[in-house]
């Protein structure tokens, strides 16, 4: 990790994510945050939520949320989290997380929040018809990380500008309430290959749980077969791959498949280059599809197997929310009491 917490912050190190249950989970997620998830269980105290406060920003059907969440959960643990390791709660069975989101929305400024760019896409055309939530949003985000004092925020690269603006509101809490260590100014966890997937569809757009072609992302609970067609239909070029990742410049989709190929193989994307190098499409789609599904099998697999039983996850949920409940109480006291609240 080459990221360094500023020297200001003496507390222990902490990682702390989640994904919202508000579509299909695909390889951009998994790649991008819950790989990355399992791997920092074993470095450091780790948070891992389901952000359900987040997905009611827009429409969830009621009857469906709560089945949403126990499939992002399965997901969590057929990527390889351990709930002795690390604790794995919702979001929505924590109050703190809105009681702290409250507070920051009297700390962060309207200009800040006018320039984040996830808001001007979610709510399109149409502004002034999104949910106020959708506006706050990264406000709550930034109350989910600091009210754990977290660290280390593993994420796709989607999420960069969030993390800045979680930097912006813990330094401007500590600063007005007098503080000056008092909460970290967490590190984005952006690095790596996997950070930033890209449809396949379209080389230039992000793979996104809202898109509307299904053959733009793998999800993780295709079968096989579905897996394998959407590589082949994946949108290519005509050229054979270059030697060098120079030339993919200006190639996005076999800059994107090479990149995939990479981050599914702990490699890295040069080294996949030389492999290939001269080499069609027609030749490394079937290589690409059978190492896709030898990636990404087993974790439908497993999610499927997890979700027939869902008393399992359930418990993982609950045991979750009591730890993280306890770990946010001494926090949010400690908040009251410098905001200057009665009782506090
Ligand atoms: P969400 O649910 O949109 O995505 C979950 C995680 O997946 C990453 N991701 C990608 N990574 C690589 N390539 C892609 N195409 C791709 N698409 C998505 C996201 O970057 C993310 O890490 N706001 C967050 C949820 C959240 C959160 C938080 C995250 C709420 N509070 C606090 C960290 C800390 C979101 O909507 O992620």
């Amino acid at each position: 990790m080459t990221d360094q917490v500023p020297p200001a912050y003496r507390g222990p190190q902490r990682v702390l994510s989640g994904v919202q249950p508000s579509g299909a989970l695909h390889l951009g997620n998994y790649l991008g945050a819950l790989v990355k998830f399992a791997r920092l269980q074993h470095e450091m105290d780790t948070f891992i939520f389901v952000a359900d406060l987040h997905a009611i920003t827009v429409w969830q059907d009621p009857a469906l949320l709560a089945n949403q969440v126990r499939e992002i959960t399965a997901a969590y643990l057929a990527a390889g989290l351990d709930p002795d390791k690390a604790t794995i709660f919702p979001q929505s069975a924590v109050p703190a997380h809105a009681e702290l989101g409250w507070i920051f929305n009297c700390v962060a400024r309207v200009g800040w929040l006018d320039r984040m760019t996830q808001f001007k896409e979610k709510s399109g055309k149409h502004k002034e018809r999104a949910s106020v939530g959708l506006y706050t949003y990264p406000v709550l985000q930034a109350a989910d990380i600091l009210l754990y004092k977290a660290t280390h925020v593993p994420v796709g690269d989607d999420q960069r500008q969030h993390l800045e603006l979680t930097r912006d509101i813990a330094a401007k809490f500590n600063h007005d309430f007098d503080a000056p260590d008092f909460f970290p100014l967490p590190d984005a966890l952006t690095q790596g290959p996997g950070s930033r997937i890209m449809s396949l569809r379209d080389g230039t757009a992000k793979m996104s749980k809202s898109d509307p072609s299904d053959n733009s992302r793998l999800n993780l609970l295709d079968d096989e077969d579905a897996i394998a067609q959407k590589v082949r239909k994946a949108k290519t070029d005509p050229e054979p791959l270059p030697e060098t990742l120079d030339e993919l410049k200006g190639r996005p989709e076999a800059e994107n498949l090479i990149g995939i190929y990479a981050a599914l193989d702990n490699r890295a994307a040069a080294e996949v280059l030389s492999e290939f190098a001269g080499q069609g499409f027609g030749a490394f789609k079937p290589k690409l599809a059978d190492l896709a599904v030898a990636r990404l099998g087993p974790v439908g697999a497993q999610m499927h197997r997890l979700m027939a039983d869902p008393g399992e996850i359930d418990a993982v949920l609950a045991k979750g929310a009591e730890r993280a409940r306890a770990a946010a109480a001494p926090t949010l006291a400690e908040v009251r009491a410098k905001v200057g609240f009665w009782g506090a």
